[in-house]
């Protein structure tokens, strides 16, 4: 069975610029693309959702003072309302998911994942049930807690699942030059000299935007493990991916 693993990020299915405010017609829109395609196909699918404005107002408001439970507490709370609204319109358009927490399966040491629970993830996608992850707040044997971003979860998850396919979908086109065009292919090489166009975003971000995503994606091309960043805010782009499509910008090995 192959395997696709899918972000989404917080930056379309929240409004960024407010404070816990989702999207539930893109949310929908989304839900609905991939059931079409979950009908047609036996790949197995790992989604995960970036946090958006559940997460990273609440990380700044919260975490100023370093690391304290309570902290963690109202960050993976609050990200976990906003899973529930993502599981409920998966449920409301025909597809099996399941939420699978960070906080409760990962540990971190310095922000890098060590350990990583994959059992109920394989036994969920054994039975052609959608594992549904997210940004979150995790242990980390060094700062107490840290938080791992949705970008560096997929970067994981590929590099240890065997997927074939990997993709974030984000708010724009793809990864933009100077000029705005999509640039179609990243490799490591070239990132070297890219690297001074690309910025975190314009919101309130704590896991550092578009660089922070390409860097994580670049770190799975140098294991030879190519992904895509592309535009998941317009309609259709997720079904166009999930079928292969060469959406938005290549990140390759070479
Ligand atoms: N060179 C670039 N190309 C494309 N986007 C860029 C570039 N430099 C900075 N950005 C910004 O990065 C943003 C995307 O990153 P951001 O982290 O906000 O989205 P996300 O990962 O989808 O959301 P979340 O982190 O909540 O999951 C874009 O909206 C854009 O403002
Ligand atoms: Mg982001």
């Amino acid at each position: 069975m192959s395997l696709i693993i899918l972000k989404i990020g917080g930056s379309v299915i929240t409004e960024k610029g407010s404070v816990s405010k989702a999207r539930k017609d893109e949310i929908d829109r989304i839900s609905r693309e991939i059931a079409s395609f979950e009908a047609e196909t036996d790949s197995g699918l790992i989604l995960v959702h970036g946090a958006g404005s559940f997460g990273h107002p609440q990380a700044m408001k919260y975490l100023n003072n370093g690391f304290n439970a309570q902290g963690v507490y109202l960050i993976h709370k609050s990200v976990k309302v906003l899973n529930s609204v993502v599981l409920d319109s998966l449920a409301d358009a025909g597809i099996p998911a399941l939420p699978v927490h960070p906080l409760s399966s990962c540990l971190l040491e310095n922000g890098k994942i060590v350990d990583f629970e994959l059992g109920q993830i394989k036994l969920m996608l054994g039975r052609g049930i959608v594992p549904v992850l997210h940004g979150d707040m995790v242990m980390d044997s060094k700062l107490g807690a840290a938080v791992l971003s949705g970008d560096r979860l997929i970067s994981h998850l590929a590099s240890i699942m065997n997927a074939s396919r990997i993709g974030a979908g984000s708010d724009v086109d793809g990864v933009l030059d100077n000029r705005g065009a999509v640039i179609k292919k990243i490799t490591p090489l070239s990132f070297v000299d890219m690297k001074k166009n690309i910025q975190g975003s314009t919101m309130t971000d704590v896991t550092g935007g578009m660089l922070g995503k390409v860097s994580e994606l670049i770190e799975l091309a140098k294991k030879g493990i190519d992904s895509r960043i592309f535009n998941a805010s317009r309609k259709g782009m997720v079904s166009k991916f999930l079928y292969s499509e060469d959406v938005g910008t290549l990140i390759a090995g070479k």
